[in-house]
């Protein structure tokens, strides 16, 4: 399985990234500064299990 890496994933640009890659089959590493405060991209995660994660870049 592919997999990609995309930092400022919770919103704009990464956001879409991350959607679009996940949907395709990708494993999405998706970064952003604080994941606590990012709740689309958390609610992305949980419909797609186990191909999205989210990781704090600090
Ligand atoms: N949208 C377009 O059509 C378009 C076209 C060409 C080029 N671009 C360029 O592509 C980039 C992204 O565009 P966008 O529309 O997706 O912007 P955006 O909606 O403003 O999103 C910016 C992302 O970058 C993160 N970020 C900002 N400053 C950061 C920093 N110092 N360290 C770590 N993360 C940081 C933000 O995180 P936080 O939420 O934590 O702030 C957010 O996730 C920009 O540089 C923009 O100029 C955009």
């Amino acid at each position: 399985m592919p997999s990609i890496l995309i930092t400022g994933g919770n919103r704009g640009l990464g956001f879409e990234f991350a959607k679009q890659y996940a949907a395709d089959g990708w494993r999405v590493y998706a970064v952003c500064r604080d994941p606590s405060n990012a709740s689309d991209l958390l609610r992305l995660a949980e419909t797609r299990e186990g191909l999205l994660e989210v990781l704090a870049s600090t």
